[in-house]
């Protein structure tokens, strides 16, 4: 870490100023902070910097799920092939913000996984903080150390480490559905934004009722759709339905194994028709396998409805300014601004 990242750090358990406690080398603002410890002024706990990254845990130790969490998402990132061509077009697509909306910003990446995102936002001239539970976040250490204008911080969204009214955006894609309440999570991470910052978070959908359904926003060519609408819902309910009713089974496979099964399940993705029942169809095979683990193996996966989401940004007053337009599956992804 370096002594720049410090004043946007709190206590993940009493919200008290950081302070550096012991420290590798002497601390100045160009100088990659290896290892040493900080110092809350409120509860006196101390939290190691371990290979440059502030380890901001809160104090009770990890729930199960928690756990399981960190594990199966540090297996996945660790062994995803890094960076792609696509990452930039689709980051930009799922946030809804306009790359000049990065240039000298301060953001947050709300669950980095390995950071392909938070390189994007690098890359678009913002300084970004890169936040996420699992090791995934290593993968970011070479970039980091090289760069001062990237900062990594490991903890949990739902005890976030950081000061109130920090950030000029934050971004969150396919994260807090993955916590033990997708709802808690955005009520605790909408107040880091600073007044009139953007915030944008993409979950998991459900087809939910069929007045939801109907009005969700579809993408361009997806149109057609409309004509066998009822059919559609239908469909997507049976393929959750399914989906939940496997995911049973997996969730509680030793996380090796599961990842072993996932070869030939993303064999099938390869062949015309046969791919649509797996859950990718990236055509790069690492990807795709990766993506059918990323689906099988996570302990929480809550879906949720556009109506769901619009409520949590009111409730935590913010704005909503876009919806996310997208294909036959939900995927809920709004736009807001801190009012
Ligand atoms: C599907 S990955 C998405 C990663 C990244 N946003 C991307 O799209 O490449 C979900 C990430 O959320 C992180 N995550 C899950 N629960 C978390 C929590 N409670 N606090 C922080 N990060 C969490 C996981 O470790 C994982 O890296
Ligand atoms: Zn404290």
């Amino acid at each position: 870490m370096r002594t720049t990242l410090l004043p946007l750090l709190a206590c993940p358990d009493c919200g008290g100023e950081l302070r550096f406690a012991s420290l590798s080398e002497h601390p100045r603002p160009e100088v990659w902070l290896e290892s040493g410890t900080l110092a809350c002024a409120g509860c006196r706990r101390q939290f190691p910097i371990e290979s440059g990254i502030p380890r901001l845990y809160p104090k009770h130790s990890l729930a199960s799920g928690v756990r399981r969490t960190q594990t199966s998402f540090a297996y996945e990132w660790l062994r995803y092939p890094g960076s792609m061509p696509e990452d930039k077009p689709i980051f930009l697509e799922e946030t809804q913000i306009p790359a000049s909306g990065f240039e000298g910003k301060l953001p947050l990446d709300a669950g980095c996984g390995m950071g392909r995102y938070s390189r994007v936002s690098r890359s678009l001239g913002a300084t970004v903080v890169s936040f996420d539970l699992s090791e995934s976040i290593t993968r970011l250490i070479p970039a980091a150390s090289e760069d001062p204008g990237l900062h990594l911080v490991q903890g949990d969204l739902l005890h976030p480490p950081f000061k109130p009214g920090v950030f000029d955006v934050i971004y969150s894609q396919g994260v807090l559905h993955h916590t033990s309440s997708t709802e808690d999570a955005f009520l605790r991470v909408a107040p880091l934004a600073k007044k009139g910052a953007l915030v944008s978070v993409w979950v998991y959908g459900t087809p939910g009722s069929w007045r939801s359904f109907s009005s969700n926003p579809l993408r361009t060519g997806r149109e057609w759709l409309k004509k066998v609408l009822p059919l559609v819902w239908l469909v997507v309910w049976i393929r959750q339905i399914l989906s939940d009713s496997v995911r049973v089974v997996t969730t509680r496979l030793p996380v090796p194994l599961l990842y072993a099964l996932c070869y030939p399940l993303t064999a099938l993705g390869a062949i015309p028709l046969l791919k649509y029942l797996t859950f990718s169809v990236h055509p790069h095979f690492q990807v795709r396998l990766i993506e059918n683990f990323d689906w099988l193996a996570p302990p929480y996966q809550f879906k949720h409805t556009k109506e769901e989401l619009r409520e949590w940004y009111r409730h935590a007053g913010l704005d909503v300014l876009k919806q996310l337009p997208h294909g036959v599956v939900p995927k809920v992804g709004v736009l807001g601004r801190k009012r």
